[in-house]
């Protein structure tokens, strides 16, 4: 999509983090935006911010999981971009990781994406749309500790690849999101099962300037690959080396490389 301008760009998880600063970079692109989430006063923060850059923005408090609540929002919102943003994470190893988890989490982290695209697809073809989808570094390269999310994420990413190659030809382009650590509010929030949040604090402070990168950098990045129509971002130097481990040896990959980020995990406590 070349041209940002003049569009509506309908944002889930709009009020915090990386689908703020996304809907932030789409504002200084010209694009007005329907803000989506559960948190109102993030909601308001956020709406503020998109008119102080001169543009329009309308807030809608919404479980992102709650499939008649997203059609109904279709009755009022026509988006020409779509970006599915709205997440949850989780550290804990698969044992600890109950079904619940699991089932919250794929509902939040991709469910949420069917719907939207589900219901905004007409409003998408209607004038060349865009689809983004956050999905993770974690979609792409397995960690332990991350057994519910690494599902969502993964399928979000499967997904994506079978919208990109249905859609093309109806005009509607689609970007695969895949960043590494991103310092949002969801670190501070992220749900812990056998993990001691002090030590998990003291080990994020010490690698923090080295492995993370910020949401408005990864917004910049969003918003080049949807002007120029690109499919998969991978954000951040240290991602794409392991990604490329992985596609290059999926076995050194798991042996080495999994090897080591399991000796961080148990620094912080994940059995
Ligand atoms: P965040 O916690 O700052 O923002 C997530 C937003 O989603 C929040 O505003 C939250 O209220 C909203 N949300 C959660 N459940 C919802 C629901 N059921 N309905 C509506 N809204 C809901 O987190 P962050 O970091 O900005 O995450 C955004 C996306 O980026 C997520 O999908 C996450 O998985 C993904 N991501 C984040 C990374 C990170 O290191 N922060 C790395 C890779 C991907």
């Amino acid at each position: 999509m070349s041209e940002i301008r003049g569009r509506l760009a309908l944002v889930t998880g709009g009020a915090s983090g990386i689908g703020r600063s996304i809907a932030l970079a789409l504002a200084d692109e010209g694009a007005s935006l329907a803000l989506v989430d559960i948190d109102e006063a993030g909601l308001q923060d956020a709406m503020r911010q998109v008119e102080n850059r001169g543009a329009s923005a309308t807030i809608h408090v919404l479980d992102v999981t709650d499939f008649e609540a997203v059609k109904s929002l279709a009755e009022r919102v026509e988006p020409q971009i779509l970006v599915n943003c709205a997440g949850i994470a989780q550290i804990a190893d698969f044992e600890k990781t109950t079904i619940e988890d699991f089932q919250r989490i794929i509902d939040v982290d991709l469910w949420s994406a069917i719907y939207t695209t589900k219901v905004f697809l007409t409003s998408l073809e209607a004038d060349g749309g865009h689809i983004v989808n956050v999905s993770s570094a974690d979609g792409l390269i397995a960690l332990p500790g991350s057994s519910a999310y690494c599902t969502a994420k993964f399928a979000l990413v499967g997904l994506s690849e079978v919208q990109v190659m249905e859609l093309r030809g109806r005009g509607i382009g689609v970007t695969s999101v895949c960043p590494g650590f991103t310092w949002t509010p969801m670190v501070e929030s992220i749900s812990l099962k056998g993990v001691d949040r002090g030590r998990l604090d003291r080990f994020l402070d010490l690698v923090r300037p080295l492995v993370f990168t910020t949401p408005e950098k990864l917004a910049s990045a969003v918003l080049k690959s949807v002007k120029r129509d690109r499919y998969l971002l991978v954000h951040t130097p240290l991602c794409k080396v392991l990604y490329a481990v992985k596609r290059i040896s999926p076995a050194l990959y798991v042996r080495v490389v999994a090897t080591i980020y399991s000796g961080i995990l148990k620094r912080v406590g994940v059995a």
